[in-house]
């Protein structure tokens, strides 16, 4: 196969940043996907439908004429103070998706995060009534859990009982990076969907060590042993609607990851595609990226799968180095730089 055609796919997970880094990342998503469900971690976070608005229309602003071929949909950070108002307010919002669940703690910018669900109680019932999504990053923040096993660990004290409270509540496991977060969503009660990132398909916890300290492969929820990437692919490869694309890029400037205390996240975006059909054909199965990529999401979402196709042919490429970021004169290092791809988007 030296082709693979597949409707224009969409990212159900991305972080975008804001202002001059936000400007420089965008036009790689925008180049490849149609649609894509924008995180709410800024810095204050997007907790209201206005600042979700205001910050879309920023995004629009500096896509320009590439808007027209690219639909941010915006998600809320769910904050022990969000009312069932707020709630509301996002349902009647065509623009608006989601909400995002991060546990006080847990990753990059989650200060804000919920420090106990049990304080979401209105919100979370609201959601359940309005059919609003919940997007949670699923790592407990207990200290004494071991950082490799805080995935697992939130499937059974947080996620099962979550949804035996409210079981309509419509959830997407974000990012899942073990094989006891793929068992759960296969085979728990709809409506659970769960989204991959091309690093978690891709790389196992040797990357972050390979010839010394990797900083570039380091993101939360942290890499996993080998038999966890071998389930995740399994996962995304089955033809399952309940796995479905969503990178997690998420762009930090090189100097902050390459310190002392660097900050989580992978910057995917400029080949995530390519590195998804990598992915996917590492295990013959280029078949059922379309499914992964271009329908299974929407489905979710409850939209239509685009009606517009892209081509990525088999072509060899060399991942770039170090790309500029922002306007101030700093670089970011994209997840695999210097490694080589198969495939390219034809334009
Ligand atoms: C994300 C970020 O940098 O915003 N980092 C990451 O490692 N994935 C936050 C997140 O999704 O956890
Ligand atoms: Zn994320």
């Amino acid at each position: 196969m030296n082709e693979c055609v597949l409707p224009r796919p969409d990212d159900w997970h991305l972080h975008l940043r804001d202002g001059a880094d936000m400007a420089s990342v965008v036009g790689y998503s925008a180049r490849q996907f149609g649609r894509a469900l924008v995180m709410p971690n800024l810095k204050p976070p997007v907790v209201s439908v206005q600042m979700a608005l205001a910050y879309r229309s920023r995004i629009l602003a500096a896509l320009g004429p590439a808007s027209a071929s690219f639909k941010p949909y915006m998600t809320l950070y769910l904050t022990d103070q969000t009312s069932a108002d707020e709630v509301r307010a996002a349902a009647q919002s065509e623009d608006i998706l989601a909400f995002k669940l991060y546990p006080a703690g847990a990753t990059t910018n989650s200060e804000s995060g919920v420090t106990d669900l049990r304080r979401c109680e209105a919100a979370l019932a609201e959601m359940e009534k309005q059919g609003v999504v919940l997007c949670v990053h699923g790592e407990v923040t207990d200290p004494q859990v071991d950082v490799f096993d805080r995935e697992a660990f939130f499937i059974d004290r947080v996620l099962i009982p979550l949804r035996q409270r409210f079981p309509g509540l419509r959830v997407v496991f974000e990012h899942i990076t073990t094989s006891q977060a793929a068992d759960y969503v296969r085979q728990a009660q709809e409506p659970i969907g769960a989204t991959i990132t091309p690093q978690h398909l891709l790389f196992n916890r040797n990357s972050l060590f390979q010839g010394g300290l990797r900083p570039h492969y380091y993101c939360l929820p942290v890499l996993k042993r080998e038999s966890h990437r071998l389930a995740l692919l399994e996962a995304a490869t089955s033809g399952s609607p309940r796995f479905f694309l969503g990178t997690d890029s998420a762009p930090h400037a090189r100097n902050t990851k390459e310190m002392d205390c660097g900050c989580a996240g992978c910057f995917s975006a400029p080949d995530a595609l390519a590195l998804y059909a990598q992915a996917f054909e590492s295990v013959g199965r280029l078949d059922r990226l379309a499914g992964f990529a271009s329908h299974h999401g929407a489905a979710f979402y409850g939209l239509e799968s685009s009606s517009e196709t892209i081509r990525l042919v088999r072509s060899a490429q060399t991942i770039a180095e170090s790309l500029p970021f922002g306007n101030g004169g700093q670089t970011i290092v994209p997840l695999a730089a210097g490694q080589r791809l198969d495939w390219a988007l034809a334009n």
